[in-house]
Order: structure tokens, then C-alpha cells, then sequence
């Protein structure tokens, strides 16, 4: 009903514009002085320090979260993660012991194949923590211990604040780990900490800018196909822009790491190829403008998300966001792909929170 939408049109922009919230629920009680408290673990002191591989396992746009989630771990914690679609990893020879810690995500915490890998690794003798959103849900009580996102019943089918919470929760795993391990001090702790604690209002600036993305709507909702590139942290950003955008608007989509498109998708741009590109301050900004100076050498439509100093002039649009660190972006940077996705869904008619075909939790396999 309209009440339960809290005036939105539809429940899935209630839920973009609740992830400042959101993310303050995920983060509250969580630090103390330099220190990450994370009570729901349930693994000692030893059991942590002697973790040598992870694995993170997921599906849909959790897995994009865990792929972000693996730069976080290996950058704070020093310890090698692989990611896997939970599909595949129940299928494929897994090599495990007592000292792996896998890590499945979910929002629902009801997904068979996350469940089933689950299971798989448990049984394997790896020690399990998982990423959460639905409180006491099979995931949840069949894993060792519980880092629950706090993120509120999430009803549109296409994730949005499951997502950015999955992220600050993988942040603070990663923090968690590396002061477990010795890998960070109680002021880098403070520092991060502190970082994180500040999105939510930049996230309310980028949520303010809502108007020009109906607008963007008008102009391009009648393209085929779109790219979507980004590097580094913000290439699984590009996935998730590219996925919301298939769910939602039944537009084709391909999301791609900027620095591999010269080996495929480069064949397709030309003068009707709408390419999204994230294009904030990161270590590797030099390297996705020579990518975007590709895209614009063969006419493509650049849409840029950028930050306020650095708009790029040959782009058809330039969606500003507020700078943040690197590390941090893609919270502030999935937004700009939420808004896209539902304005052009929206604009096309389509049934936003309840898109043909998909379902919020797909509990078969
Ligand atoms: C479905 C949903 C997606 C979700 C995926 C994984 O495909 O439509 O939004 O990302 O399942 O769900 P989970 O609850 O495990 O995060």
C-alpha cells in the first residue's frame, strides 16, 4: 500500500533513500576506541589470528558485494580471499581446513545455493561467518557466527540498501580481521572508522542530485544496450550498475573491468553505445581516463561518475559525487547506478519492485 511505501512510488526508491540509515544501523556499536566489536562471531582470538584463505560465496548482487569485499580483506587483513558464485562453488573440488574461514552473503539469508555451499564448506571443517540481513534465517543459524547487516526489510526485488550495508559490513570484517592479525593499529582502526562513519551524509548529497537522473531517463531510455565500466574497487560497481539495470528496465546491459574492454567489448562502441563509466578519485583515475578517451575516440556516450574537481568535458553527462576514499567509494558510487536503473525503468513503465521473472529470494535450486 501506499503507507507502507512511506509516500515513494515504489518500494525500491524508499529503500535507496534509506541507506544513509541504513548504514548507521549497521555501524552502531561496532567501534570503541580503536577497536572493532563484532560480539555475534562466536570465534576465539586464536581461531581468528590463524585464518589463512577465505572464501566468500554469494549470488546476484551480494556477489558483487563480496567481490568488494575481498579488496577490503586482502588491503586490511592481508589474508588471500577468493570469491565464488555460490553455484559454482558447490560444484568445483574445494580445498579446505580448519584454518579457512568462509564467508557467505546474503540479504535474505534464504538462497538454496549460498545455503547448500554453506553447508558444503562446514562440513569440509572450515570455520563459517556470514553476512546477513534477515535475523535468525537459515544462513544465519547454520553459520558459526553472524555479522548482521541491519539494513530493514528489503521488499524491492532489485537489491539496493541490502547491498551498501553488505559493504560497510564487509569494511568492518576487514578491520576486524586485520586488528585480529596484527595487521592494523587501534589509529588506523580509529581512522577508518571515522571514514566510514561520515558516508551517510555524503551519501545524502549524492541522493539530493535525484532530479537530473529523471531527466537522464528522458534521453536514454530507449537505448538497446549499455556498457558500464569501472576498476579496482568500483569494477563490481560496474557489474551491479549493469545487473540493476537488466532486472528493472529489461535493457541490456554488460558490466566489464575498464582495463580489460580493449579485449571485446571495445568492438562495440560506436556513436549509440551509452557507456557508464566510474570515473572518482581512486589510485587508478589516470588509467580509467585513458580508457574513457578510448570509449569518446569511437564516439561513445560517455556518462561519467565523477567528483565535483574533476568533470570530464567530452562526457554527455557528468554525474557528480561527493570524494571520499578510494576505499569507500563504491558505498557513495552505487547510488548514482540505483538511481539510472529506476528512473529508467520507471520512465519505461516497468514494474520496478516486482520485475518479470526474478524473485526477491530464490530458495530453490
Ligand atoms: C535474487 C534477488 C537478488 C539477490 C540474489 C541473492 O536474485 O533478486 O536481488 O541479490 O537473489 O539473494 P540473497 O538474499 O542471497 O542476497
Amino acid at each position: 500500500s501506499a503507507a507502507e511505501k512511506g509516500g515513494y512510488k515504489h518500494f525500491m526508491l524508499k529503500e535507496i533513500y534509506e541507506q544513509p540509515r541504513a548504514i548507521r544501523d549497521t555501524l552502531m556499536g561496532k567501534h570503541d576506541d580503536g577497536e572493532i566489536l563484532l560480539s555475534d562471531i562466536h570465534l576465539s582470538d586464536g581461531d581468528l589470528a590463524a585464518v589463512e584463505r577465505i572464501q566468500l560465496v554469494a549470488c546476484g548482487t551480494s556477489w558483487h558485494a563480496a567481490m568488494i569485499g575481498k579488496y577490503y580483506i586482502e588491503k586490511y587483513a592481508a589474508i588471500p580471499v577468493e570469491v565464488d558464485i555460490a553455484s559454482e562453488y558447490r560444484y568445483r573440488p574445494k580445498i579446505i581446513n580448519p584454518t579457512t574461514l568462509v564467508v557467505p552473503v546474503s540479504q535474505s539469508g534464504e538462497t538454496a545455493d549460498t545455503l547448500a555451499a554453506l553447508k558444503d564448506a562446514k562440513q569440509l571443517g572450515a570455520k563459517v561467518i556470514c553476512i546477513c540481513n534477515v535475523v535468525d534465517s537459515s544462513i544465519a543459524r547454520e553459520s558459526h557466527g553472524v555479522l548482521y547487516t541491519n539494513a530493514g526489510p528489503e521488499i524491492g526485488v532489485a537489491s539496493t540498501k541490502a547491498f551498501t550495508t553488505q559493504l560497510a559490513a564487509l569494511y568492518l570484517l576487514a578491520l576486524f580481521l586485520g586488528q585480529k592479525c596484527g595487521h592494523l593499529k587501534a589509529k588506523d582502526i580509529k581512522r577508518k572508522f571515522k571514514a566510514i562513519e561520515a558516508l551517510p551524509e555524503q551519501m545524502e548529497q549524492v541522493l539530493s542530485d535525484e532530479p537530473r537522473y529523471t531527466e537522464f531517463a528522458r534521453n536514454f531510455h530507449n537505448h538497446q544496450d549499455f556498457l558500464f565500466l569501472g576498476r579496482s574497487y568500483n569494477f563490481p560497481i560496474a557489474l551491479e550498475g549493469a545487473l540493476k539495470l537488466k532486472e528493472i528496465s529489461y535493457i541490456h546491459a554488460e558490466g566489464y573491468a575498464a582495463g580489460e574492454m580493449k579485449h571485446g567489448p571495445i568492438a562495440l562502441i560506436d556513436k549509440e553505445m551509452p557507456v557508464v563509466v566510474v570515473a572518482t578519485a581512486s589510485e587508478v583515475y589516470e588509467k580509467t581516463i585513458s580508457n574513457i578517451e578510448e570509449v569518446m575516440a569511437r564516439n561513445g556516450l560517455v556518462i561519467a561518475i565523477t567528483n565535483p574537481d574533476n568533470q570530464l568535458s567530452g562526457a554527455v553527462e557528468n554525474f557528480v559525487v561527493p570524494e571520499v576514499d578510494e576505499e569507500l567509494s563504491p558505498l557513495v558510487n552505487a547510488i548514482p547506478m540505483q538511481f539510472l536503473a529506476y528512473h529508467i525503468a520507471d520512465y519505461k513503465g516497468c514494474d520496478v519492485d516486482q520485475p518479470r521473472n526474478l524473485a526477491k529470494s530464490v530458495t530453490v535450486e
